[in-house]
């Protein structure tokens, strides 16, 4: 496995008014993606962004945009996200009955593409798809919201998923998201976790350029 671990800022924690400045700093201070948390209020008990924020980041990010659809039916959607720009699409497994057609699709839209399972869900889930995905998304929080506490939990599953993916000879990304801070980006690295979301730890700060060379530097 390549041992480069990658940050990934998520734009739910950031300032809307700002949203070009702020993320030019998380960039500039060793981003490696932009994540943007799309919800619908159906999936999750929350309400963000659509394709018009990933064509605006279009503009002017240059590093991947890493999408994370929390929607239900999502398939409707992957042809849109594709355009406007998305460079990796997550969907959820537990939205997702024809998960691997749904895999094949992203791709064949000429993104990556990444599943995610909840808190609550088995990683038994992933068995047959996990040969053809490019990224696994474990939540270490319920999704929804930022700033939440970290579930320990994940941890078990992220060392799990880093077996399975090794087993299965794969490179995918295995990404870790919700509460990841200083101590948990630690943790998670060490149970085989390579890509961290962070909101509320690196926009939600007053110096932000300081909050993501801190992370980045641990990593
Ligand atoms: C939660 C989202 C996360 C969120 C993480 O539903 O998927 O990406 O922004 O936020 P923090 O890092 O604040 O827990
Ligand atoms: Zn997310």
């Amino acid at each position: 496995m390549n041992n480069q671990i990658y940050l990934a800022p998520s734009i739910l924690s950031a300032d809307l008014l700002k949203l070009e400045e702020q993320v030019n700093l998380v960039i500039e201070n060793g981003a490696d993606f932009i994540h943007v948390d799309v919800m619908d209020g159906h999936f999750v008990p929350n309400l963000t962004f659509g394709t018009n924020i990933v064509k605006a980041l279009k503009r002017f990010v240059k590093i991947p945009i890493d999408v994370h659809l929390m929607i239900t039916n999502p398939d409707k959607y992957i042809a849109e996200y594709a355009k406007a720009g998305a460079d990796i699409l997550t969907v959820h497994q537990e939205v997702s009955p024809h998960l691997h057609r749904t895999i094949q699709s992203i791709k064949e839209n000429g993104m990556k593409a990444g599943v995610s399972i909840n808190p609550s869900t088995s990683v038994s889930t992933l068995e047959y798809i996990i040969g053809d995905v490019d990224l696994i998304l474990i939540m270490s929080v319920n999704p929804g919201f930022g700033g939440q506490t970290f579930i320990e939990k994940s941890i078990y599953k992220i060392q799990k998923v880093r077996g399975m993916l090794d087993k299965a000879n794969s490179k995918a990304f295995l990404e870790v998201d919700g509460g990841i801070n200083l101590e948990t980006a630690k943790l998670v690295v060490k149970a085989g976790a390579n890509v961290l979301v962070a909101g509320n730890s690196i926009f939600g700060q007053k110096n932000i350029p300081e909050a993501t060379k801190n992370l980045k530097n641990i990593l």
